[in-house]
């Protein structure tokens, strides 16, 4: 839940457990911009609370490289010479990186311990630390191993946000689009109205209030779609729109040392996978189009040629979301209507991808 007050959403939690066992894990950029501002807003737990906690504080390096199995050993390692046990809790502090490795890690960790996420990119507000999803890439692939387990509190505050990247706010920015499309063309003239120009260079309390509905709605439509299908049986497949390109695309960045954030690869993934629905399904071009200008003005374009295309489909059809040879795609027969399981061709494809890099 949003909160203009941390303290307040812990005390709630806090008591259940005594001070000596509560532990924090962040990363370090995180640990730089906004521990020291989460040790003020706690100051009320008093100094002997702090100071177990500054005791009790693992920084991890930053990024998407430390999502691993050393980590997560890392984590248990600290965490019994700490003297944790079933009844600790650990709080984590950071993006979907931090929620998703330390959330596995305590789901594990003497058969799972609690713990509670506050996230502090927009991306892990409005996806990675809502939906009991944690986990860790493995062999090469992302969220290889991991479990469903809720987090005992989300607890999320705005002002973590202003430190944040430009190129970070964007990435979030980008699944936010995603669940104003699979909900409701209100939703996406909404957020296609909002002057997120302004609002990242200068933004009043107006566009504050603005902001703050636009994200709390977002929040709402996914934890809509993980209550119907907590277990990913269905309808949450709804939720990966744009992922199957979005994801080769990203994996490929990464091979080629270029990574990109998530989101970027999910907006450029959407533009690729809106022209499938148009072709497969009469999705209106005119919303094509409005997307495509997006993305233009706020991501740019992917730099790709049609040698790679090849290498693109191969890492398609090896999405864990397939269930057969086949890739599996959800689509879209217009905004707030969504299609999963969706197959085209393989031609359809490559002229998908040929309309995303031609932008
Ligand atoms: N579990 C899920 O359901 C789910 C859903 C979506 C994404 N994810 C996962 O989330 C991860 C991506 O999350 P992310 O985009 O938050 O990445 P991240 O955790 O790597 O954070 C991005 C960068 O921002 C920095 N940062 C974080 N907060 C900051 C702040 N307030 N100010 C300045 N810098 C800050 C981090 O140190 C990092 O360098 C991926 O691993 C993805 O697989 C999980
Ligand atoms: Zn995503």
């Amino acid at each position: 839940m949003i909160t203009d007050d941390i303290f307040l959403e812990l005390h709630r939690i806090l008591p259940r457990f005594a001070d000596e066992q509560v532990f924090l894990i962040t990363d370090e950029n995180v640990a730089h911009h906004c521990l020291p501002r989460f040790m003020e807003q706690i100051a009320d737990f008093g100094t002997l609370m702090l100071n177990t906690l500054q005791r009790h504080t693992l920084v991890l390096p930053a990024g998407e490289g430390e999502k691993n199995l050393k980590t997560v050993c890392q984590i248990w390692d600290w965490l019994q010479a700490e003297g944790a046990t079933r009844r600790s809790i650990v709080l984590l502090l950071g993006g979907g990186v931090v929620t998703d490795t330390g959330g596995f890690a305590a789901g594990c960790y003497q058969r799972g311990i609690a713990f509670v996420n506050i996230p502090t990119t927009l991306l892990s507000i409005v996806d990675a630390s809502d939906g009991g999803k944690t986990g860790i890439d493995y062999g090469g692939l992302k969220n290889q191993i991991g479990l469903f387990r809720p987090a005992e509190e989300n607890i999320i505050w705005l002002p973590f946000l202003r430190s944040l990247p430009a190129e970070e706010f964007l990435s979030g920015w980008a699944e936010m689009i995603k669940h104003a499309l699979i909900a409701s063309p209100l939703e996406w003239n909404r957020l296609l109205g909002f002057d997120l120009e302004e609002y990242m260079t200068r933004p009043d309390e107006a566009l504050e209030e603005e902001f703050r509905a636009i994200l709390m709605r977002s929040m709402e439509i996914k934890r809509y779609v993980v209550e119907m299908d907590p277990e990913e049986q269905d309808m949450r497949r709804v939720l990966n729109l744009g992922h199957t390109v979005g994801h080769a695309l990203e994996s490929v960045l990464i091979e080629r040392g270029e990574p990109r954030p998530h989101g970027y690869c999910v907006l450029w993934g959407m533009v690729a996978e809106l022209y499938l629905s148009h072709v497969a399904l009469g999705f209106p071009e005119a919303v094509l189009s409005q997307l495509s200008r997006y993305m233009k003005d706020y991501y740019g374009a992917p730099g790709f040629t049609c040698k790679e295309y090849d290498k693109l489909l191969e890492r398609m059809r090896h999405d864990k979301k397939n269930t057969d040879e086949r890739i599996s795609f959800t689509l879209l027969r217009h905004i707030g209507s969504p299609a999963v399981g969706s197959h085209v061709t393989d031609d359809e494809i490559r002229e998908a991808l040929d309309y995303l890099f031609s932008l």
